[in-house]
Parts: structure tokens; C-alpha cells; sequence
């Protein structure tokens, strides 16, 4: 007999859950009464401004708020987005046709597929990755094609693999990038991203860059948009979220801007699927983006504090790690030979510090793990004084 629960194919082909082995250690050791010191997972651990706080609570009690609201997002709220790529980036964008609104930008990010990719078509999708963007792949029934982000290449992407790729799979429709990287902390350039542009044109690919790190960034090392280089919104957009640059991840708000056929396929789809963001969490949004300065140069030297601390312990306990100049992560490559999922394991009993397997991210992430600066700078010391004595 046929099975009333079985789950879809696309469902089956998502990676298995790597973290429920290490869910079931870390429970075992809170039975043993121990306190475990979260360094897994990226969710900033400081409050959101007090003043986007208050904007929501008094937009919250407006009536006209509570209905639904546009399914592109509120006008005010997309001319606050052109209003900052302008300060922030030098980048004009046209708030009519140019921005959408985002319930956060992972779910722009998972549904762009359901406007521009066939079943059979492929994504390109980089390893170690946001894991979103080929699960996204899977549920169009399109096919991801990885690409190795490897250490000599600083982490960005080989264009002569790429090339490889798009010339073996089938046609190629979307390429994700992601600068500042999550989860190798790396950077890129705008050399970088005019190699892209002229990559997509060459082959009609659009470019989707994440760009949720780009304001966490360290010794005044202001990371580009991707949309800075030239041509570059001809063939593509890129994803914004206001959860790491304002500490706002529970308020689900974000934003993509970009080529206006690719802001209006992914309005269509999201039409069809839901109906917008609450227009007081936009008006929070608003004042957010619109006070971004001195709120953000504070979180960036709170970070980078803690950046200062982590990862020379992290080098003094033998692992090779850089120092970030973006995100709140610490990429840390293991002794050769060394498993990630097996180091994470022994670090959650020897000290109760939790991080996460470099493998979780993709193939090419075995060998390296994965550490957060979302901690108090007192608990990261205590860490660093755990690292000391050897691992
Ligand atoms: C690379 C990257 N992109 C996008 C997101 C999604 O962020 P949000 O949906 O909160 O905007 C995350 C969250 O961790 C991320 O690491």
C-alpha cells in the first residue's frame, strides 16, 4: 500500500539533517548538568535599537496598518532602500521598479527559482554555501551545480570551473554568490564583481548575490554591492536583510534590488504566494535604514572586540584561521586528516563550547569549522582561556 505520509521527491533530495547528531550530544551533555557556550549558530545575540522598537510600537497602533499591505512593499519603505544604496553605495536604484520588499531575505532567496528556473535547468550554487540556495533548486525541480570555494583562491570562485560548468550541465539560469561570505568570512572586490558581470552576460545567467554581511565589517574595510560594478544590474540583483546589520533576525524584513524583470519575476511569484510584511515592521524598517549611522559603526567595534579575542585563541589552539575582514564568523581549518563533525563533537564534551562542521555547509567545507561572534566579549574570553589548554 501506498504510503499517505510519503513526503515529495524534492523533499527527499534536500542533504539529511547533519546537526541531529550533534543536537543529540549537545542534550546529553545539558542532562549531565553542563553549560554549553553557543558559538553554532548566526543570530546576533544583542537587542535591536530601541529606536526601531519604538517606531513599530506606534505604527503598530495605527488602523490603516492593519490591513494587508502591498505585495511589493510599501512605497516609503522601498524609497529608505534607494535612499541608503544611494548614501551607502553610491548605487541609484529606481524604488517603482527596482526593490522589493522581503519576509527576510531568505525567503527571497528561496523563491527566485519559481520565477526563472524550468525543471532540469540548473543553479549554479557555491560549496561551502548557504544551504538555501540548493534547497531552493530542489523544490523547482531544477539542479544545483556546485562549485568549490577553496582557500587558495581566497575563497572566491574559480572562473575556468565555472566556465566547465555551464558548458557540461544543463542550461544555467541563476548564479548565487554570497560577499561577505557565511560561511568562509570571506571578502570580495568590485575587480571581483566585474568579472562576474561580464561572466553572466557572456552566458545570459543572472546573478543573484547575498549581500546579508555586508555591513559587519572590521578596521574600517567597507564591503562593496555587488550592483557597484559597472553593467552589473543588467544581469542581476541582490538580497539584503536588515537581521545582521540592525540585530532584527525575529522581525523578518529584508529586500532585494536590482534589474527590474527580476525584481517584477519574483513580485509575481510572491504575489502568489504571500502577502507582504507588515507595514509597521516596514516603518521600522524605515527608521532602521534611515539611522543606519552612528548604530552600525557601534555594532561593527562590538564585534570586532570580539573578533579580536576568538581568533587568536583559535590560532594558539592550532587551528588556521584568518582574521575576518567581514561577518561575525570565524572560518577555522582543522589539523590535517581531522573530520569537522568529529571536532565539533569533542569540543561540545571536553568544554562545552558548541560551533559547527564546515561540512554542514557543503563537500567542500570538511576540514574546517565554523565559529559565531553572536557572544557576550566576557563569554569569548572565557573561551579563549577553554582554548588554551590544548584541543
Ligand atoms: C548568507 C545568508 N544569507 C541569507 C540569510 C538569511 O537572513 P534573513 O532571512 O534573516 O534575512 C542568512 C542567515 O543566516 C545568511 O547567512
Amino acid at each position: 500500500m501506498t504510503d499517505m505520509f510519503d513526503t515529495t521527491e524534492r523533499l527527499k533530495k534536500l542533504p539529511p539533517y547533519l546537526f541531529a547528531r550533534i543536537d543529540k550530544i549537545k542534550q546529553e551533555e545539558i542532562k549531565k548538568g553542563r553549560k554549553l557556550t553557543a558559538l553554532g549558530i548566526g543570530d546576533p545575540d544583542l537587542p535591536t535599537p530601541q529606536f526601531v522598537i519604538d517606531r513599530l510600537t506606534a505604527a503598530a497602533k495605527r488602523p490603516a496598518n492593519h490591513q494587508y499591505p502591498s505585495y511589493w512593499g510599501m512605497i516609503e519603505f522601498r524609497k529608505a532602500v534607494a535612499r541608503w544604496y544611494q548614501s551607502r553605495f553610491n548605487v541609484e536604484i529606481n524604488p517603482e521598479s527596482e526593490v522589493l520588499s522581503l519576509i527576510g531575505s531568505k525567503e527571497g532567496i528561496a523563491h527566485i527559482p519559481l520565477a526563472f528556473v524550468n525543471p532540469g535547468e540548473a543553479v549554479l550554487v557555491p560549496d561551502p554555501g548557504y544551504p538555501v540556495y540548493s534547497a531552493a533548486t530542489h523544490f523547482v525541480g531544477g539542479v544545483p551545480l556546485t562549485f568549490a570555494l577553496r582557500e587558495k583562491n581566497g575563497f572566491l570562485p574559480d572562473f575556468a570551473e565555472l566556465e566547465a560548468l555551464v558548458k557540461k550541465g544543463p542550461r544555467a539560469r541563476l548564479l548565487f554568490l554570497n560577499y561577505p561570505n557565511n560561511p568562509t568570512s570571506a571578502s570580495a572586490s568590485i575587480e571581483f564583481f566585474k568579472e562576474v558581470v561580464a561572466f553572466a552576460k557572456k552566458h545570459q545567467i543572472i546573478v543573484c548575490h547575498d549581500n546579508a554581511y555586508s555591513e559587519i565589517f572590521y578596521d574600517g574595510k567597507k564591503q562593496p554591492s555587488f550592483l557597484e560594478a559597472p553593467g552589473a544590474k543588467d544581469v542581476g540583483c541582490e538580497f539584503h536583510s536588515l537581521s545582521k546589520t540592525f540585530n532584527m533576525t525575529g522581525w523578518r524584513v529584508g529586500f532585494v534590488v536590482g534589474h527590474a524583470k527580476i525584481i517584477d519575476g519574483l513580485a509575481q511569484v510572491k504575489t502568489n504566494i504571500d502577502s507582504g510584511i507588515f507595514n509597521a515592521v516596514q516603518e521600522a524598517g524605515i527608521e532602521a535604514l534611515d539611522r543606519y549611522e552612528p548604530f552600525c559603526t557601534e555594532l561593527r567595534a562590538i564585534y570586532q572586540k570580539r573578533r579580536d579575542v576568538l581568533i587568536p585563541a583559535l590560532q594558539k589552539s592550532g587551528l588556521a584561521c584568518k582574521l575576518p575582514d567581514a561577518t561575525f564568523y570565524a572560518w577555522a581549518r582543522l589539523p590535517e586528516g581531522k573530520k569537522s563533525e568529529d571536532f565539533v563533537l569533542d569540543l561540545i564534551r571536553t568544554k562545552g563550547i558548541v560551533s559547527t562542521p564546515g561540512n554542514g555547509f557543503g563537500a567542500a567545507g570538511e576540514g574546517y569549522v565554523r565559529f559565531t561572534l553572536c557572544s557576550d566579549i566576557a563569554i569569548l574570553k572565557q573561551v579563549a582561556e577553554q582554548l588554551q589548554a590544548s584541543l
